[in-house]
């Protein structure tokens, strides 16, 4: 069994760590605040930008998850979380003259396509907007770290506790844009976490894949099925004046391809948004 640490252990990281400790391997969970992570895991409290704390890694390190997100939307934040903190653990890893393999969780934000191109590990990213940019760096450093590394880049994440989408239907404020299909990526929570345990296991995973579900979904459709499901009034369609977050959705417009990671012998728990929703609609009402 092997020892895991998992630095920036949040939603997606905690979940992870529960599952690997299940699996008998022994997990440290790093964060600024590792109050709230559960027994299974054993607790780091660090800050990933101060490397004056980044001094009691855990040893023989087979495997290190980088999942930390921003805590600010602007650039210092992203930069700090993404660039900056990584850029800390690689070199305090170093220090310790530990090699382990460095799974970074990326975003489908590195790819600015945005009419409703395919897109795969080999499409071009120029991203054109800081989040993107800052996300691409990270990963640049990571590859040219010298470490072996594999980089997962995750699209919308779903699941238990994580249900906006669902609030602002039953609200009635859920919003699309009318004309042709926009489409949006997800991937459920357990999905993260499967498809991170299963690239862990693999003797040789490839430097990046993609890690999202089967189907990219046209935020029309997703919406009118969930609305359905939950007899909800019928989402609208934005007007001309667009809010930041009904233009960040018109921008938001490609579709993700899984075939590398489906290939590469992960089976999703959830392989669309039916089957996602299907099941957190049920815990809901439970
Ligand atoms: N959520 C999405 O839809 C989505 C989409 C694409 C990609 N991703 C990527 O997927 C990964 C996991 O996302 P998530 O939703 O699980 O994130 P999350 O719940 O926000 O967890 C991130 C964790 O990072 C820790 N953190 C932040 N700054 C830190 C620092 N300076 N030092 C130490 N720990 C720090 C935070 O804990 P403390 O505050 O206690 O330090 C937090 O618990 C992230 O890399 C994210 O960028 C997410």
């Amino acid at each position: 069994m092997a020892n895991v640490l998992i630095a920036g252990c949040g939603y997606v990281g905690t979940g992870l760590g529960i599952h690997l400790a299940t699996l008998g391997h022994q997990v440290w969970g790093l964060r600024r605040d590792p109050g709230s992570l559960p027994p299974s895991m054993e607790p780091l409290a660090a800050d990933l930008t101060n490397p004056e704390t980044l001094t009691a890694i855990p040893p023989n390190l087979h495997t290190v998850f980088y999942t930390a997100s921003p805590d600010q939307s602007d650039e210092s934040g992203y930069r700090a979380a993404y660039i900056e903190g990584l850029g800390n653990l690689l070199e305090a890893l170093k220090a310790q003259e530990q090699r382990p393999r460095v799974i970074y969780t990326s975003s489908t934000a590195v790819y600015a396509q945005q009419d409703g191109e395919w897109v795969d590990e080999t499409s071009v990213t120029t991203p054109e907007y800081f989040s993107g940019r800052c996300l691409l760096e990270g990963e640049q450093c990571l590859q040219s770290s010298g470490f072996p590394s594999t980089i997962v880049r995750l699209s919308g994440i779903y699941g238990p506790g994580r249900t906006r989408m669902i609030q602002t239907v039953q609200e009635g404020s859920a919003m699309y844009q009318d004309g042709q299909p926009r489409y949006t990526n997800h991937i459920h929570r357990d999905d993260c976490v499967g498809g991170l345990a299963h690239l862990m296991a693999m003797d040789q995973p490839d430097s990046i894949y993609l890690g999202v579900d089967h189907e990219p979904a046209d935020r029309k459709e997703l919406l009118n099925w969930l609305a359905k499901r939950l007899n909800a009034p019928a989402p609208q369609v934005a007007g001309s004046l667009l809010s930041s977050s009904a233009s960040r959705q018109a921008r938001n417009n490609k579709r993700c391809k899984n075939a590398k990671l489906i290939n590469s012998g992960y089976m999703f728990r959830y392989p669309t948004f039916r089957e996602g929703y299907t099941s957190l609609l049920a815990a809901n009402s439970a």
